[in-house]
């Protein structure tokens, strides 16, 4: 049900204001839904919805809460459903990881909640998890310029016409590395690596992944970390986008899903808009194949 409002939230339905039929824009479903979300009883629907969602002993709702609110960023009305569920399902992910060899990584870190949500699930598997292994990445200076591949339509004006804009600008979601340094600080072995993508991969160390967590938002450094990371991936592991479901950043997933067709490679998109590869022994990949054909 959620991917189909996400799905709606992509695209242009309908004409134009000229052939009688309204179109529908990103943004503006956006702002409805944030609106009626503001509105709502949230405490109470998310004690309905996760009261009894946890990862370890800790319930999820409040578990990414306080990763948020640690990391000193917002944890708008429009997230508060989608926040849980998709922290539940990175955490799962990244606890999975932990019987993987190989290192783990995060591509688009902004103040670190997603990084501190990982770093504590791992705490339930271990207490003296530090975050040895886990690498971050991010420009620290926002995201890159948009492309045209992440342009969505918007509403002109003149409130007729459509003209296509990014959701956001270049520069948006910067967040100095100090605070991320501070909101990892109970997590000392973690790896913070500054600089833009693809040009920062030159400073990760040679080895093999078994875990990544793409948040880069746009359509260039979504298909730059493929391309570096795929290849590098261990049989067993992850790579999970949480951008692909995303109504105003659809380049996240036109480059995930180019490269997902060009190297044949499957993938699922969960009900939160994650996308999630697992990565197969060529192998099994070949018996799956012969079993769909
Ligand atoms: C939505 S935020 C990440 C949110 C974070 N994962 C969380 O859940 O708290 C997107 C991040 O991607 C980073 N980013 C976007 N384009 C980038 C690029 N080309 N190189 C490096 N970082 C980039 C931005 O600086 C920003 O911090």
């Amino acid at each position: 049900m959620f991917i189909k409002l996400l799905q709606s939230m992509f695209s242009v339905r309908g004409g134009s204001p000229d052939d009688g039929v309204e179109p529908e824009f990103p943004a503006e479903r956006v702002r409805t839904v944030r609106r009626a979300h503001a509105k709502a009883p949230r405490e109470q629907h998310l004690n309905i919805l996760f009261d009894e969602m946890r990862v370890g002993p800790y319930p999820i709702a409040g578990l990414a809460d306080s990763c948020v609110r640690d990391s000193g960023a917002q944890s708008p009305p429009l997230k508060a459903f989608h926040r849980p569920l998709a922290s539940y399902f990175l955490a799962r992910y990244f606890l999975y990881s932990l019987a993987l060899d190989g290192a783990r990584a995060e591509c688009g870190v902004f103040s670190g909640a997603s990084a501190l949500l990982m770093c504590r699930a791992a705490t339930t598997r271990s207490a003296e998890y530090a975050g040895a292994g886990l690498h971050l990445i991010d420009s620290f200076a926002g995201i890159s310029p948009p492309q045209e591949e992440d342009l969505i339509a918007v509403r002109a004006q003149d409130g007729r016409s459509v003209v296509m804009k990014p959701g956001f600008d270049g520069g948006a979601f910067a967040s100095p590395l100090e605070l991320v340094r501070h909101t990892l600080r109970e997590f000392p072995a973690v790896a913070i690596h500054p600089g833009w993508i693809p040009a920062v991969f030159a400073e990760l160390p040679e080895t093999r992944w078994c875990f990544v967590h793409l948040d880069v938002d746009l359509y260039e450094p979504t298909l730059a970390c493929l391309d570096y990371f795929y290849p590098r991936l261990v049989d067993g592991g992850v790579i999970i986008c949480d951008d692909y479901g995303a109504p105003l950043f659809p380049g996240a997933h036109r480059a995930w899903d180019e490269y997902c067709a060009k190297h044949d490679l499957p993938y699922i998109v969960l009900d939160t808009g994650q996308s999630v590869i697992l990565k197969q022994a060529a192998d099994a990949r070949a018996i799956r194949t012969a079993e769909v054909s």
